[in-house]
């Protein structure tokens, strides 16, 4: 079966690594058609929008979506590129789980002593610290006030754990649920609770709750003793960068926001940014745009094509190519990867 994939490659290094992971798509055998969607920073300044005003609508009719990066803070802020195209994706399509591995690849040196790791990150990625809820009084005047309001709903926090669970099954058995319940006692002692009473009904999982502060100190101290790990939207938003720290760079660090019922497109995406500062240097390590590429084709059941690229990165990291941050160009890698496939 052939799905059809919508591109946005979005800004800066996230316009190359796209047309990189494409072809590395091609060259796996995979089946896929694309279609592509200029919609970024630069788009904002022509239209006034990051996307068209139906452009979630647009993208329903695909198969995945696979995103480059978005933003280019000097010319567009943060606050306004993410929250009109990146985020709302993540929202509209329900996609609630944004899973980040973080392992070493053959051949690639992370900072610590260690290379015994294999993480699962699982972030919820609709709400929470995201939820987007507040707003501003007296703006402007020294009686500012600034409200940002975390929502955790029972639906939200539940399906998020069960995934988690699920996936530790079909692992190694282990699930660490961050919180930091021993300070906010409202929301993350209700995500504790959720944790405990769905912990009995996988009896085959081993929960460990963790503290937030205490778990960035044990994926640097002890990372071999993790499996899978379950946060909510900002804390996964930040381990997943310590996660692609020791697994050698956010060059390597690939993810999937994905609505696990199916009924909505999934979109993949490597997890660096724009990276404005390396934008035209033709510099950027493709690496995690092929394995977001690769997870996706998993997520599609084309599990050969999509093993095909994980071998083919391996085998180039093995050789040392596309392994040390800005070394190597894009083409190198990426031509190296192509030719193992
Ligand atoms: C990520 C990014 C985004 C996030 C930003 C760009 C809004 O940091 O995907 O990790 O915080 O989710
Ligand atoms: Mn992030």
């Amino acid at each position: 079966m052939t799905h059809r994939i919508a591109l946005i490659p979005g800004d800066g290094i996230g316009i190359p690594v796209t047309q990189a992971a494409m072809k590395v798509v091609e060259a796996s055998g995979a089946s896929v058609e694309t279609q592509s969607f200029p919609w970024s920073c630069d788009h904002y300044l022509q239209h006034g929008r990051m996307m068209p005003e139906d452009g979630i609508e647009t993208l329903r009719g695909f198969d995945a979506i696979f995103l480059g990066a978005v933003g280019w803070p000097a010319r567009v802020p943060d606050s306004v590129s993410l929250h009109g195209l990146l985020l709302p994706i993540r929202k509209a399509f329900v996609q609630y789980a944004n899973i980040r591995p973080h392992r070493l690849l053959a051949g690639v040196e992370g900072p610590l002593k260690t290379r015994d790791f294999d993480i699962l990150c699982i972030r919820e990625n609709t709400e929470g610290e995201y939820s987007g809820a507040g707003g501003r009084v007296h703006q402007g005047t020294p009686d500012e006030v600034a409200v940002e309001t975390s929502i955790f709903t029972r639906a939200g926090v539940e399906r998020i754990l069960r995934f988690g669970f699920e996936q530790a099954q079909a692992r190694r058995g282990k699930l660490a649920s961050v919180t930091k319940s021993n300070a906010q006692r409202h929301s993350m002692v209700f995500w504790d609770e959720v944790t405990d009473e769905l912990a009995a009904e996988y009896p085959d999982v081993a929960v460990t709750r963790y503290h937030i502060d205490a778990m960035c100190a044990r994926m640097v101290m002890a990372p071999e003793s993790l499996d899978v790990v379950v946060a909510s939207n900002l804390f996964g938003d930040i381990l997943t960068d310590l996660g692609a720290a020791i697994q050698g760079g956010l060059g390597f660090a690939a993810s999937a926001n994905i609505d696990p019922t199916r009924r909505n497109p999934s979109m993949f995406e490597p997890v660096h940014g724009s990276a404005p500062d390396i934008a035209d240097k033709g510099i950027a390590n493709p690496m995690a745009a092929f394995w977001s590429a690769a997870m996706m084709l998993d997520h599609l059941s084309q599990t050969d094509p999509a093993a095909r690229i994980m071998a083919a990165i391996e085998a180039t990291t093995a050789q040392g190519i596309g392994t040390h941050p800005g070394r190597d160009s894009t083409d190198t890698i990426t031509d190296a990867v192509l030719a193992h496939l």
